[in-house]
């Protein structure tokens, strides 16, 4: 499968490298269009895949085009590729807040996948949700699910808007996960745990927690009552997080992301 990047930064560079690794493509059947010259070198030396500063030459080669380029920088991005792309050819947006019809009329093209991967992509433990329009092809979804789920875990929906709500839990997620993570090692470190301690402690017990839910299924209400033992240090805690509102503050974030996300796409 030809795969064609418009944008090879972090996450563009996580997918390349993914489908690379996973074998959906190899080298030469990739093709980096980028406007950083460092960007083109670094791909073209590290990954071996072929690169362009012509955007309108990726369209024209991929059988599959991902934009993956920052929101303020698509118009730009998007200039001149106007009725490039044949039916044949899909485009993949990654591109937080650009819709399906906006993308669709910008390009004059019909078969589009709008996607919202996240940073664990990187090492292969992303989750992207994502939907395209009615004229994507049985083939071309299966060729778009195959490229996401290189990544980690693929959920593929019926609904734009889910876009947005995933936008604001899985795509910001990883910030929200990291500000715990730091105000976690900041209160251990402030009862006087030395600090290499402290981190190691933080990280395994988010993702040994995280790992139990997955494997048990169990829900994440009962998993806490298993540690919250009647006044014990935990219920102890938790009256704390209760009186500052953590559940509600938690639920204003999310809806203050999914508002920003909403608005993006005009
Ligand atoms: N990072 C995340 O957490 C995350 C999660 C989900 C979705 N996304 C989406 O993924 C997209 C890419 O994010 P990123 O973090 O990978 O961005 P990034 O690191 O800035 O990568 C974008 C690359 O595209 C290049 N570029 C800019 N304008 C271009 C143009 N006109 N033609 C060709 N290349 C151009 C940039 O070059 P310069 O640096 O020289 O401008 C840069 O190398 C964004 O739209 C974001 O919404 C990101």
């Amino acid at each position: 499968m030809k795969v064609a990047f418009i944008g090879g930064g972090t996450m563009g560079e996580a997918m390349i490298k993914a489908i690379l690794q996973k074998s959906i493509a190899s080298p030469s059947d990739v093709m980096v269009s980028d406007i950083s010259a460092e960007r083109r070198s670094h791909l073209s030396e590290h990954l071996g895949v072929s690169v362009t500063a012509d955007n309108r030459e990726a369209v024209r080669w991929g059988e599959v085009t991902v934009l993956a380029v920052k929101p303020q920088a698509l118009p730009r991005a998007l200039i001149g590729l106007e009725g490039v792309a044949k039916p044949q050819q899909l485009i993949l947006s990654i591109v937080a807040g650009a819709s399906l019809k906006a993308l669709s009329s910008a390009l004059k093209h019909h078969q589009v996948v709008r996607a919202m991967p996240n940073t664990p992509a990187q090492i292969g433990e992303g989750i992207t949700v994502w939907t395209c329009t009615e004229r994507v092809t049985e083939e071309q979804r299966r060729l778009a699910g195959s490229i996401l789920a290189a990544t980690g875990d693929e959920i593929a929906v019926d609904e734009e808007r889910y876009i947005d709500m995933a936008t604001a839990l899985s795509g910001s997620g990883p910030a929200y996960v990291y500000l715990v993570m730091e105000a976690l090692i900041d209160a251990g470190v402030y009862i006087g745990m030395p600090r290499a301690t402290v981190e190691r402690l933080v990280l395994r017990t988010l993702l040994g927690s995280a790992r139990l839910a997955e494997e048990t299924g169990r829900h994440p209400a009962e998993l806490r009552n298993m540690v919250t033992s009647p006044g014990g240090t935990t219920a102890e805690a938790l009256v704390v997080l209760e009186e500052a509102r953590l559940r509600s503050v938690l639920m204003d974030a999310v809806v203050a992301a999914y508002e920003k996300a909403r608005s993006l796409g005009g």
